[in-house]
């Protein structure tokens, strides 16, 4: 079959500040899912759009590209509306635990694929498989039964929803190419509006433990996804939230599902039930359902329920003990004072080096490994209490995880002003 271009004329056309026409991303992102265009061809074209960047239309018709490579999901026969979240990734986040339960109780069905993590930040399923017997993966017609039964389902996204996007990421992620604001946000919504979602909420984290570093790249990535979503007709909204400070008090696999499980109780830390209601609020707006105030959902234990339900939809036990690490080993204060400061990325790095997270797709993870935080920032602390507790099956893996704590903590004399955890919101 004759090709309707080539590829090195196109890289040549972004490499030289040109946009990119329709029939040139339709053709290229086609082409290179069916291997026509070569990993180093698209790699270098994935480094000329890094550069020099996309308008908002080459965004839209590429997204649309990735969609139009594999299969779309639809939940229209579904009795209840549907209303997912995505978050750009952070430490500790945990939040889609408690909040697809908890939006589910409200009377919005959520269809959560998830990922695995990569790097120092968690993934959702990891998380999920430190529960004995639980299973990610799930056909489309058991995600569809779950759904109208239980409500809530989070599971491993299929192979067959943009594979133009699996492959692109994973070429991505060994070219330095991850950081394009038009990679990543076409990447997320094609998944997500594939899924077939009629709502959709991000979460876009800013600071050291996210992807993005500053609130001006985060709220141009939030207002270009929302642009998307709102373009291909889902209603979809953005919060900027912080990740400067891991969320929560745990980093790591089954310490998130049992702080999860807390906040479900009606406990749990202030600043994960925060951003848990603050989401499901988005969510259930967006879905249309305004009648429902969460917290009284939360509080009510009704949310516990769907997530025992949830969970033994995919043959877990949500009542049996969570794997404990072998080893532990604390960090102490070294003086008396206020912590001021607690470095997202160095948690995220020293519970990814404890065996939490993995550095090549595949590897296996310790369910047990995290770290354990017992002071936050604005706590008092006194010399020689214990800051951090480290967990790990493998105990030679504690010095390198104490290097990276390294300088990702101050105790002074005076807190920090206190930081609201959502920062912004964009429509
Ligand atoms: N998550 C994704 O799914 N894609 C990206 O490009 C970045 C984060």
């Amino acid at each position: 079959m004759s090709e309707q271009f080539d590829a090195v004329e196109v890289i040549a056309a972004k490499r030289d500040r040109h946009d990119l026409s329709d029939a040139q991303i339709d053709w290229v992102v086609d082409a290179y899912t069916r291997g026509v265009v070569a990993d180093e061809q698209m790699s270098a074209l994935a480094m000329a759009i890094l550069l020099n960047g996309m308008n908002r239309r080459e965004i839209s018709r590429w997204t649309n590209a990735m969609i139009a490579s594999g299969e779309r999901m639809d939940f229209s026969s579904l009795s209840r509306p549907t209303a997912d979240k995505h978050s750009t990734g952070g430490v500790g986040d945990k939040i889609t635990l408690p909040l697809a339960p908890l939006v589910a109780a409200c009377g919005v069905a959520v269809p959560q694929l998830s990922g695995r993590g990569l790097g120092h930040t968690g993934g959702t399923l990891d998380k999920l498989e430190a529960i004995p017997g639980w299973r990610a993966s799930l056909s489309n017609a058991e995600m569809m039964a779950q759904l109208e039964e239980v409500g809530a389902v989070i599971c491993a996204a299929g192979a067959g929803l943009a594979p133009a996007d699996k492959k692109l990421y994973a070429l991505r992620d060994v070219t330095g190419t991850v950081e394009a604001i038009p990679l990543i946000a076409s990447s997320i919504m094609s998944k997500k509006i594939a899924e077939g979602t009629g709502a959709l909420v991000l979460d876009v984290k800013v600071g050291s433990g996210a992807f993005m570093k500053n609130e001006n790249q985060a709220r141009e990535l939030a207002e270009t996804m929302v642009g998307l979503g709102t373009d291909a007709g889902v209603k979809t909204v953005a919060l900027l939230t912080d990740m400067s400070t891991p969320l929560g008090r745990t980093a790591g696999n089954a310490c998130e599902i049992a702080e999860s499980v807390e906040v479900l109780a009606g406990g749990g830390p202030a600043d994960v039930v925060e951003l848990t209601v603050a989401l499901a609020r988005e969510m259930l707006q967006a879905a249309g359902r305004v009648d429902v105030d969460p917290a009284d959902v939360l509080a009510s234990g009704r949310a516990m329920d769907t997530w025992k339900a949830m969970i033994r939809a995919q043959d877990g036990d949500p009542d049996a003990p969570l794997p404990v690490a072998r080893e532990t080993h604390d960090v102490l204060a070294a003086t008396d004072g206020v912590l001021t400061r607690l470095d997202a990325m160095a948690v995220g790095v020293a519970a990814w080096r404890l065996g939490a997270g993995r550095s090549r797709p595949g590897e296996v993870v310790q369910a047990a490994a995290g770290v354990v935080m017992h002071a936050k920032p604005g706590d008092t602390v006194r010399a020689g209490d214990p800051l951090l507790t480290l967990h790990t099956d493998t105990p030679d893996r504690f010095e390198r995880a104490v290097e990276a704590l390294a300088g990702g903590y101050d105790i002074g004399a005076e807190p920090a002003p206190a930081r609201s955890v959502v920062i912004d919101r964009i429509t």
